[in-house]
This record gives structure tokens, sequence and C-alpha cells, in this order.
């Protein structure tokens, strides 16, 4: 654990989109140096600026005092490239959704970090053995799935292949404790545990809309009223990106070739039309604001 007056354990966290920015904000706020790394500058500064906003809303709700959020910030840095990070005792990896990307990140990232660093990747549903073929030493190579917003959502899944180390596991664990994150391990199979439940449900209430059953509202007070969720399926659709919902959905049928999991056309044509929920200021409902 990082303790006042000890030096500061250092994470890399590369992709400063939503998932990096929630899980760099996440690490700061828990005392790690971090390393923010992407090679799009209007990224890093967005993302700084994000973070900077959230914590300043701390202050205002009184639960972190003004000090203490210049002292968090000073712990960033952010980066164009890999190599300024090569201190960092763990990387997370939380770029776009491309196995392509992501497997030739990983033989960098291989290349470039000692053995004994862990590079754990936040995929939401791409094979993590594959990731890890793309380097010498897949021991070392773990699934480690936040959920959005990653600052607030209490649960990590761990994600290990057949390959993936004992030591990896259980220093990826102690890691997500030192988050206040409660770990559930998983085996690694498509969508983890849920991914493989939630998105489903996603798809059966945008076909229950596409059909005419019931309004967008009705469906989402259904689900918050009925079943207790803190979203109903559709914001949340929204919240998680309708483009990450359908990669999920293909990734499902075709992994567990089961067409089950067959993306409602709805869900298609909108991310086809652009309409990708908050991140885009719409997606089944408008949002005057974007994050
Ligand atoms: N980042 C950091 N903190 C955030 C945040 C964000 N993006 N959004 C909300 N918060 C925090 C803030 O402290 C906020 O308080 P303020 O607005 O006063 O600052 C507090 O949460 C409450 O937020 P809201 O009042 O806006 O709304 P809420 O009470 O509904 O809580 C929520 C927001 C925690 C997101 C809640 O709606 C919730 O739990 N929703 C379900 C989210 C969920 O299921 N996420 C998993 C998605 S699946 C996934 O991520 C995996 C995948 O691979 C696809």
């Amino acid at each position: 654990m990082n303790r006042p007056g000890t030096e500061r354990e250092t994470v890399m966290v590369v992709g400063a989109g939503t998932m990096g920015t929630g899980i760099a904000q996440l690490l700061l706020e828990n005392g790690f140096r971090v390393i923010l790394v992407d090679n799009k500058s209007l990224a890093r500064e967005k993302s700084l600026e994000t973070i900077r906003k959230r914590l300043e809303r701390k202050v205002e709700k009184k639960e972190l005092k003004p000090e203490e959020v210049t002292t968090i910030l000073t712990g960033i840095q952010t980066a164009a490239h890999l190599e300024e990070g090569a201190d960092a005792v763990m990387v997370i990896e939380a770029i776009v959704e491309s196995l392509s990307e992501k497997k030739k990140l990983f033989a960098a990232l291989d290349r470039i970090f000692p053995g004994e660093t862990v590079l754990a990747t936040n995929t939401s549903a791409l094979s993590i053995s594959e990731i890890a073929a793309a380097t010498r030493q897949p021991e070392r190579i773990i699934g480690l799935h936040f959920f959005n917003p990653a600052p607030v959502m209490k649960l990590v899944e761990l994600v290990s292949t057949q390959k993936t180390s004992e030591e990896t596991v259980a220093r990826t664990k102690k890691l997500a404790e030192q988050l206040g994150k409660t770990p559930v391990l998983v085996r690694e199979s498509p969508g983890f545990i849920v991914n493989r439940l939630l998105i489903p449900m996603i798809n059966e209430a945008v076909t229950l809309l596409s059909e005419g059953v019931a309004s967008r509202e009705d469906i989402d007070t259904a689900m918050k009223l009925g079943a207790a969720h803190p979203l109903g399926p559709l914001a949340l659709a929204d919240l998680i990106g309708l483009d990450v919902c359908l990669m999920i959905l293909e990734t499902l049928e075709k992994d567990l070739n089961d067409d089950r999991y067959r993306p409602c056309q709805l869900l298609k044509d909108m991310v086809n039309q652009g309409k990708l929920g908050r991140k885009t200021g719409e997606g089944f409902y408008r949002y005057l604001e974007k994050p």
C-alpha cells in the first residue's frame, strides 16, 4: 500500500479515453503515481481536465480539501510514448477494443518492460489468450476489468488465461484491493461474468423498444423499480456506449457460436448513425453535455 512518507508506486495506464481516465483517477486517489500514455495530445489534455474537474467536484462536496487536490494531481504525468513508464510495477491497458491494436501494443510492452512488470488489459470481451500470444511472457498477462464509472463501481473482474501465473493473479488482486475494489476471479470465457449476463439483457431491452412493446422510459422504469437496477438498460447502454455493447454482442455470438447473442437491428442502426450514447451526446436519450 502507498502510505504517506513512503515512495509512491507507479502504475502506467495506456489509453486516455473514458475507462483510462477513470482508472487513472482511481489510482491517484489511492496514492499511486500514474503515467497516462496516449498518442493523441487532445485525449491527454481532455483526460487531465476531466480528472481535475472530478476532484474539484469532491471539494465542493467536502469529500476532499483543496490542498489534497493539488497533492493528488502532482502524482500524474502524461506521455506520448510507452518508454516513459518503464519503472511502473504494473501496466493497465485501456485502449480501443481492437484485437489487432491490443496485440501490437502488448508486443511492444513485452519488449519494453522488465519481466516482473504485470501487464493487464481492461478489455470487456476480447480474448486475453490471443492478446497474451503476442508476447514472449504470457504468464504476466491478465484481464483486469473495471466497470464504468471506474472510480465509483466496486467490482473488478480478474480474468486469468491458462498461462497466467499465480503470482500475476496475486499481485493484481492485491492492487485491486488497494484500490478499494472487490475482485472476482474468472477463468477466461467470452464476456467474463458481468457482460455475459448484462449485455444480452440490454440487447433484449433494445428489442422490446424496436417491437414497440413499451416506451424507452417505461422499459427503464420497469427495470429500475421492478428489479432494483440503479439505471434502466437503455440508459445503461448509453453510459457504456452503444458501439461497445454491439462489439460485445458480436464477440459473444461469434465466440460462443450461438445466435441468441445476435445484436438487435435497432442497435446496429444507431451505431451506424453515430448515436453511441453519452459520449456522442445522443443514444436512446439526448445529453446536453458530453462527459
Ligand atoms: N466518474 C466519476 N464519478 C462519477 C461518475 C463518473 N463518470 N458518474 C457519477 N459519479 C459519481 C459522482 O460522485 C456523482 O456525484 P456528483 O454528481 O454529485 O458529483 C455520484 O457518482 C452520483 O452520480 P449521479 O448523481 O449522476 O447519478 P447516480 O446516483 O445515478 O449514480 C452511477 C451514478 C453510480 C453511475 C449509478 O447510476 C450506477 O451505479 N449506474 C450503474 C452503472 C453500471 O452498471 N455500470 C457498469 C456498466 S458495464 C461496464 O462498464 C462493463 C463493460 O465492459 C461494458
